[in-house]
C-alpha cells in the first residue's frame, strides 16, 4: 500500500509527518509523492491561523473529488484541526475515513494500519532516511496561553520528553548520517525533565561525535535565560541563530497578548545576545491588527523592526481563534488596515534582508552542505541563510565548507568553495 501526505503548518508538523511516515513504512505502507498514486491520503493539519484551516478544507475538497473516481482510497485527517474540530470535518467531508487528533498522533500509524487491514507487522524494518538535518521534537503542548493562540487548547499542557530518549534519538540520527539536529518545541526554554534543563540537554547533545551543528526553536522571550545566552556563546556546535517571536513592540498590545514582557525587556535580550554572540541572526514573528492595535501601536512595531534589523521575520494578520481570550475582544482593526500594516512590515523587512545579504558578498561563510542537484550544492550558514555552491561534488554532502560569497539575492546567496 502507498500513502500520500500533505502537511500544513509549522516545523513540528513536518517533523510529526516524517515520524508518521517512518512508522507507516514499518507496516509496509510506503510514501508516494503524488496524490493520484496513493491508497491512503493523509492530511496533517494546523489550527494556528484561520488561513491554515481554510487551506485544509480546500485540500479535502480535492481529495474528495479524487475519491469519487477511486472509491477504495482512504482519507485520513490528523493533527491540530483533527483535535479541534474533528467532528465538523467528518460532518462536512463524508468521505473522510479516520480522524486522529494531535494528542493521539503517536498511535496514528497503528490506527491507519488497522483501517487498511494491514496486520502483518513489519516485513520491512522501518526504513531510516539518511537525513543530513534531523528534526527532533523535545516537548509537546504549551502552558503560556498567549491570548491570541489556540495551541494550548489543541496541543494540551506542556510535556517535556525523556532526555535519555532524546539523546538516544540524536545519537541514532547521527549514526544514520545526520550532521545537524534541530530541536523542536513551542517553548524550548522551559524544557525540563527530572533535573535536566534545556541547556543541559543541548550540551549533552553537542557532545555526540560526528554531529556538526545543533539548532533549536522556538524560544519565548519571557524565559530566555542568561544561561542559554552563555551556552550559545560557548558551545561551538550551537548555531548562531535564534528565533525569538516579538509579536508586537507596543507594551499595551504585549500586555493584551499576555506575553509577559515589555519591548524594553525584549530589546535588552537582543543586546545581550548580540554582545555574547556577535554574528547571531535573530528572526521573529509579528502579528499585525491584534484587537485594539491603534496606528501608534503599529508604528512602534515598525520602529522596532527598523531598530532591531531582524535576520528575517514572519508577519501575520491577526485572526480570531475559538476559545482564546482574544476571541472575546473586539476584532476592531479593519481588514484593509491589517493588509496595509502587513505589507508595510514585509516591505521594511525585505529591504533590511537585502541590505544584510548584500553586506555578505565578498565574505567567507562556513556552510553545511545539505543537498546536491546538477553539481550545485544547497547549503546553509549557521545563521540559517541558504547558500548555493557551484562546482561542488557529492563527496561534499554533509560537510562544512568554507565558501566565498559571490552574489546575493534576498532569500539566497551564491558562492564558491575556497
Ligand atoms: N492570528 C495571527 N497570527 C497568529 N499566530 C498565532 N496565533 C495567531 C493568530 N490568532 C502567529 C504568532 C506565532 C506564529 C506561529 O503564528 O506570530 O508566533
Ligand atoms: Fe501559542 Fe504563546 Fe504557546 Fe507560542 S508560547 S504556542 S504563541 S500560547
Amino acid at each position: 500500500m502507498n500513502y500520500f501526505i500533505e502537511t500544513i503548518g509549522c516545523q513540528m508538523n513536518i517533523c510529526e509527518s516524517d515520524k508518521l511516515g517512518q512508522a507507516l513504512s514499518s507496516y509496509g505502507i510506503l510514501k508516494v509523492n503524488v496524490l493520484q498514486k496513493a491508497d491512503i491520503v493523509i492530511l496533517n493539519t494546523c489550527s494556528v491561523r484561520s488561513q491554515a484551516e481554510q487551506k485544509a478544507f480546500s485540500f479535502l475538497g480535492r481529495a474528495e473529488e479524487f475519491k469519487k473516481e477511486n472509491l477504495n482510497i482512504k482519507i485520513v485527517v490528523v493533527g491540530c484541526m483533527a483535535e479541534r474540530i474533528g467532528h465538523k470535518i467528518k460532518h462536512r467531508f463524508k468521505s473522510v475515513n479516520l480522524i486522529i487528533g494531535a494528542k493521539d498522533i503517536d498511535n496514528a500509524a497503528l490506527r491507519i494500519a488497522d483501517l487498511c487491514n494491514v496486520s502483518n507487522y513489519s516485513i520491512i524494518e522501518s526504513e531510516k532516511a539518511s537525513d543530513i538535518i534531523k528534526y527532533i521534537t523535545i516537548m509537546r503542548g504549551c502552558d503560556n496561553y498567549c491570548s491570541y493562540c489556540v495551541v494550548p487548547f489543541v496541543r494540551g499542557k506542556e510535556i517535556s520528553f525523556n532526555s535519555s530518549d532524546i539523546i538516544e534519538d540524536c545519537r541514532l540520527a547521527v549514526n544514520n548520517g545526520a550532521k545537524e539536529i534541530m530541536l523542536l518545541g513551542q517553548n524550548v526554554n522551559s524544557y525540563k525533565y527530572d533535573d535536566i534543563k534545556f541547556t543541559d540537554l543541548v550540551k549533552n547533545i553537542a557532545k555526540i561525535d560526528g554531529l556538526e551543528r545543533v539548532r533549536f526553536m522556538t524560544n519565548h522571550p519571557k524565559d530566555l535565560s542568561n544561561e542559554l545566552i552563555d551556552m550559545m556563546a560557548t558551545e561551538s556546535k550551537v548555531c548562531s541563530h535564534i528565533h525569538l517571536p516579538m509579536q508586537s513592540a507596543s507594551n499595551n498590545i504585549l500586555l493584551a497578548m499576555n506575553r509577559k514582557y515589555t519591548y524594553g525587556r525584549y530589546l535588552t535580550l537582543i543586546k545581550k545576545l548580540r554582545t555574547a554572540v556577535p554574528d547571531i541572526s535573530v528572526t521573529t514573528d509579528i502579528i499585525v491588527g491584534f484587537p485594539g492595535e491603534a496606528e501608534e501601536d503599529f508604528e512602534q512595531t515598525l520602529k522596532a523592526v527598523k531598530e532591531i534589523r531582524f535576520g528575517g521575520l514572519y508577519v501575520f494578520r491577526y485572526s480570531s481563534r475559538p476559545n482564546t481570550r482574544a476571541a472575546s475582544m473586539c476584532d476592531d482593526v479593519s481588514l484593509e488596515d491589517k493588509k496595509r500594516r502587513h505589507s508595510i512590515i514585509l516591505k521594511e523587512s525585505n529591504k533590511i534582508s537585502i541590505e544584510i545579504v548584500a553586506s555578505m558578498v565578498g565574505t567567507t561563510q562556513q556552510v553545511l552542505a545539505e543537498k546536491i542537484e546538477g553539481g550545485v550544492i544547497e547549503a546553509r550558514t549557521g545563521s540559517g541563510r541558504k547558500v548555493f555552491v557551484k562546482c561542488a561534488s557529492k563527496k561534499d554532502l554533509g560537510k562544512q565548507l568554507n565558501v566565498n560569497i559571490k552574489e546575493a539575492k534576498i532569500n539566497s546567496l551564491f558562492g564558491e568553495i575556497i
